[in-house]
């Protein structure tokens, strides 16, 4: 067999003993037609981008508007997360429990090696060495990815750091987590007879599957970023979740930007919002308001630890961003719209006659025709989406006008401030600030945001999602309270401030109340203004919240009684969030729950009052 002959450029570095020998174990089990390792050039671009042209993966958008750009079209079964499907295989179920679901490792490993046996066959297995964050950076990681679809390759790319110098770096004995991906729909069948592809092959049987305890990713059946970018979702937040618990460090599913002020002053401030609630946005914010810069880090993972001064430094470990496509346009993110001019990987749009793109929200008029995602003929009077909702754009984070120069940097950024928030078109006031580190551990574990259609499964149900973490934590979520608190206390007066926002507040017809996208920098000022202890802040049981005279509202179409009425306490709505969340909290194990959490309860609960 030739199966370790590398075919490309990366034949120059060898692979350390334990990479080629675990590459080796898969190849047999497995069994593909050839082994390929992935050097990230422009030359393995164009090749793998050709090669899925032709088989129809990818439609080369017309270069004229779209430089070197294509666009995907999924199987209509296989769009989105899917989490129903994703699993923590811990050795203890308490372990995983009580928010994920669970299978024993030695199980799942069994079940696991048969559905991955030959499931490569006839194709070709990528071997793609990569590094979350700089190569080398005392917060980044490494990884190996392994994997039969060259889409995945291609978006690895663009998504991470991939190819020899993340390999050379990967000495023998530096950890690096495996991470083996497979469509598990070989070519070849059991009677050696060769099958045509399919443009987007994927398995109706899916697994997402973490071995905590062995550092392991293991992805079955689906070609959707999510479920198969391995870097991104299930290594840089499962994986390393687990991996920030045990070594004092913390990964998040956060944005980072860089704020300057008009005083010429620099803050970085972090936000965790679930999956399709405003991180790429408010990472490219473009504000209104006069004087104030925005700068991007980063749209979706944090990897935050304390620095030698004791404060909490962050890297975006990611090198791309894998963003929504409806909804974002030149009146709501111009910055992404400039980001995404060419180089990009647009995935279940719709495709306009010129050969460029098109989603709800691109533009104020759609186009007269256009063929939709599932490749239907489409007009305006289809009366049916022509993207799917959650149709995404895949580029490289340096194509970002607003990419902050301090983005690459090994050593991360001094985070001042962390923000929670959630789609809550009632309850929760657009901003306020916890008083306390443990009372803003209570706001993110409290956290509750109305599904979007970033996973399968029912849009727009509220549901409980800790710290946007629901389906990222890679263990028991009352451990991962507890290390927030923990993390506190290390920190202790260096600790960033805590804030809760809300964008998505809605009127008595359900249109949202705050104008959102630019506007949101008006929140972020008033957030500079309490960091810098000049604006002052109303204590209520809820934390701080600002008074309506503090709060930029100049220029705004909003009124003022329609504002106060979403910056206030609104106690009855409280009173029934409070009840609600000791509920909530009865459904976590009591020996592991942080009192903290418990007695932020209580002063709640009391400091709202009777009825
Ligand atoms: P992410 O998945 O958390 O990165 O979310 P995105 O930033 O991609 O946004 C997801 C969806 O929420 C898009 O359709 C956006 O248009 C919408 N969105 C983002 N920010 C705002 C906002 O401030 N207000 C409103 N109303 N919608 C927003
Ligand atoms: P996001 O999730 O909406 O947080 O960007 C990406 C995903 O669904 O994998
Ligand atoms: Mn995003």
């Amino acid at each position: 067999m030739t199966l370790l002959a590398p075919r490309t450029a990366s034949a120059r570095t060898r692979p350390n003993p334990e990479i080629a020998d675990w590459v080796d174990d898969i190849a047999r089990l497995t069994t593909p037609d050839e082994v390929v390792w992935v050097d990230g050039s422009t030359a393995e671009w164009d090749r793998l981008t050709k090669e899925m042209v032709a088989q129809g993966t990818l439609i080369r958008l017309n270069p004229e508007w779209r430089p070197n750009s294509f666009l995907a079209r999924s199987d209509p079964a296989d769009v989105a997360r899917v989490e129903d499907r994703t699993f923590i295989c811990s050795v203890d179920p308490d372990d995983a429990g009580p928010t994920n679901n669970w299978r024993a490792p030695s199980i799942m490993r069994l079940e696991l090696s048969e559905l991955f046996s030959r499931s490569m066959r006839g194709r070709t297995m990528y071997v793609i060495p990569f590094s979350m964050g700089p190569v080398g950076g005392d917060l980044s990681q490494f990884g190996v990815q392994i994997t039969d679809s060259p889409y995945v390759v291609a978006s690895m790319a663009l998504m991470t750091r991939v190819g020899d110098d993340a390999l050379q770096a990967m000495t023998p004995g530096t950890p690096w987590v495996p991470a083996l991906h497979s469509l598990g729909v070989p070519l070849i069948d059991d009677d050696g007879v060769r099958h045509d592809d399919s443009p987007w092959p994927h398995n109706e049987t899916k697994y997402i599957c973490h071995f905590p305890e062995t550092r392991e990713i293991w992805s079955f059946g689906s070609g959707y970023g999510g479920n198969a970018l391995l870097g991104k979702k299930c290594f840089a937040l499962r994986i390393a979740s687990v991996m920030a618990r045990d070594e004092g460090w913390m990964a998040e599913h956060m944005l980072i930007v860089r704020v300057t002020s008009p005083e010429k002053k620099v803050f970085h401030l972090a936000a965790a919002f679930p999956s399709a609630c405003g991180k790429t946005n408010l990472a490219m914010l473009a504000p209104t308001i006069p004087g104030w810069k925005v700068e991007t880090i980063g749209d979706d993972i944090a990897w935050m630890r304390p620095g030698p001064d004791g404060r909490l430094r962050a890297i975006n470990p990611e090198r791309g961003f894998f963003g929504v496509a409806p909804g974002t346009g030149p009146s709501t993110n111009p910055t992404a719209t400039q980001t995404i001019w060419g180089n990009t990987i647009f995935t279940n749009v719709a495709l306009r006659d010129d050969g460029d793109v098109w989603w709800e929200g691109l533009t104020d008029s759609p186009p007269a025709h256009a063929t939709d995602w599932e490749g239907n003929d489409w007009t305006p009077a289809s009366g049916t989406r022509a993207a799917h909702p959650n149709g995404r754009f895949t580029v490289t984070a340096d194509q970002c006008p607003s990419i902050a120069d301090e983005w690459n940097s090994p050593d991360g950024v001094v985070i001042d401030a962390i923000l929670f928030g959630g789609r809550r078109p009632s309850t929760v006031p657009l901003v306020s600030q916890a008083r306390s580190w443990q009372q803003g551990v209570f706001m993110g574990a409290t956290m509750a945001s109305e599904t979007t259609a970033a996973a399968t499964g029912e849009v727009g149900r509220l549901r409980h999602d800790p710290f946007a973490m629901l389906p990222f934590a890679g263990y028991n979520m009352a451990d991962y309270f507890a290390h927030w608190i923990a993390m506190g206390e290390l920190l202790g007066d260096k600790a960033p401030q805590i804030f809760s926002v809300n964008w998505f507040r809605t009127d008595a017809d359900g249109r949202f109340i705050w104008p959102g996208f630019s506007e949101n920098a008006r929140v972020i000022e008033w957030i500079v203004g309490r960091l810098e202890g000049d604006l002052a802040a109303r204590a209520t049981p809820i934390g701080g919240l600002p008074l309506a005279h503090e709060l930029n509202l100049e220029g705004l179409s909003v009124g003022v009684d329609e504002i106060q009425a979403i910056i206030d306490l609104d106690k009855p709505a409280w009173q029934r969030e409070a009840a609600a969340i000791a509920e909530y909290f009865g459904t976590f194990d009591e020996t592991r729950f942080p009192a903290e959490l418990r007695r932020e309860l209580d002063r709640l609960t009391r400091d709202l009052g009777p009825d």
